[in-house]
């Protein structure tokens, strides 16, 4: 959307603290963070009311798991420099527009969302027929609404998130989104395309509103795009004009899928904590070295002298993540000749695990050991969290005609 052109091209994503991060975590999602940073003004928090929605009933390491879960980001080589670090909870913003949203927000549509019906199947362990719950996806669209940014960086099982988070602001838009003097504003813009423009411009605005022509509706918009005369505001008013809706107030952010390879856990099914088969971003090295070597093969290796198949094997996987061309072809030939055994074919991989693991661990002590530099790592995050979330919030209280502070 054009507004975004005149911000500094923002980024917001958010992780829930459930406890040690993993390799999956690293490579699903904190890499491309950390790549990121220097590319866009990021937001990063640990989104602890997200963590209570699940699990409410049982408290108790959720400061120690935030805390953790911060020192895992840093270690792994976020940089506080380069981002803003932040907690959900302390920013009490994020509260108040989910409440301003929830009111223009269909139950129909909370319930729709994919993801919720699946975990109530999933978490049957857990009474998650709460109001929280359902609100879970609107929370999140506060979250990410709040810093008006361009791309919301999220794995596949997040997509449908965002989406729900773009309706509910084009929702919200078409609602609050009427400036006082919007339809003169709109006629000069109009007058701005040039006589003849304006008058095609005015037909096909008509052909769609009346018709609900959808050609004239992309025809119109190239249009306005293609107004050079037209200012970004102008712009943006004349296509809530045409589609009978007012100027974006909270502007649509798209998903940036991470571009995540697939990381096995130590039992070949996805990594996740769920599964009890992942290895800790700040784990031994002894005890990575030992979960690699018990890690699950190509079942059909029965034997040393039987040939493999790495497409059959988790430990492949990982080789496609951390092994070099030359390994990896190594890899391929000894397996399915049987030239290698399994331990063999570890033998590279625990050491570039082990030697990336070591880097975070090392980088992690320092803020182990200082946790008042952590603390003032996140209460500066925190601060510069809610400088942006109180402009967005001035924008949205007099949209919505409350009074402001
Ligand atoms: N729901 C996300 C997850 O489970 C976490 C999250 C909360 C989030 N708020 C967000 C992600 C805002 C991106 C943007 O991974
Ligand atoms: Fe897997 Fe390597 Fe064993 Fe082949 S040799 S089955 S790729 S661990």
């Amino acid at each position: 959307m054009a507004a975004n052109t005149t911000q500094n091209r923002r980024v917001v994503s958010g992780m829930r603290p459930t406890g040690p991060l993993h390799l999956g975590n690293y490579h699903g999602a904190l890499a491309n963070w950390i790549d990121l940073q220097y590319r866009y003004e990021c937001f990063f928090f640990v989104a602890d009311w997200h963590a209570l929605t699940t699990d409410y009933e049982d408290t108790t390491a959720l400061k120690s798991n935030t805390r953790e879960v911060i020192i895992d980001w840093l270690g792994a080589g976020l940089n506080p420099d380069a981002c803003t670090i932040f907690v959900q909870s302390r920013i009490p913003e994020h509260a108040e527009l989910h409440l301003i949203l929830s009111m223009v927000t269909p139950v129909a549509w909370l319930e729709r969302v994919p993801t919720y019906k699946d975990q109530i199947e999933q978490l049957k362990d857990k009474d998650l027929g709460t109001y929280g719950f359902l609100g879970y996806p609107l929370l999140q669209a506060a979250d990410i609404l709040m810093y008006r940014p361009e791309f919301v960086p999220v794995g596949e099982d997040q997509v449908a998130h965002v989406e729900i988070t773009r309706e509910i602001a084009r929702r919200f838009n078409n609602i609050y989104g009427r400036e006082p003097d919007f339809e003169a504003r709109c006629e000069r813009a109009i007058r701005r395309l040039g006589s003849r423009n304006a008058a095609l411009y005015a037909d096909l605005r008509h052909q769609y509103q009346e018709q609900g022509n959808a050609e004239a509706l992309a025809r119109a918009r190239t249009l306005i795009e293609s107004g050079a005369r037209l200012t970004v505001a102008d712009r943006e008013r004349l296509l809530g004009h045409l589609e009978g809706g007012g100027r974006s107030i909270l502007t649509e952010p798209a998903a940036l899928l991470t571009r995540s390879p697939k990381v096995p856990g130590l039992d070949g099914r996805k990594m996740s904590k769920s599964y009890d088969n992942t290895i800790g971003l700040r784990e031994d090295p002894d005890s990575v070295s030992k979960k690699l070597r018990a890690m699950q093969t190509d079942p059909a290796r029965v034997r040393r002298s039987d040939p493999g198949d790495p497409e059959k094997c988790p430990v492949w996987d990982l080789h496609q993540i951390y092994s070099s061309e030359t390994t990896k072809s190594w890899v391929q030939t000894g397996c399915r000749s049987a030239g290698i055994g399994c331990l063999e074919c570890k033998k590279p991989l625990i050491d570039s695990v082990v030697t990336e693991i070591d880097t975070i661990r090392k980088r992690a002590r320092e803020f182990e050991e200082s946790p008042e530099v952590v603390g003032n790592i996140v209460a500066e995050g925190c601060e510069r969290a809610r400088t942006a979330a109180r402009a967005t919030m001035d924008d949205v209280r007099l949209a919505v005609g409350l009074e402001n502070r």
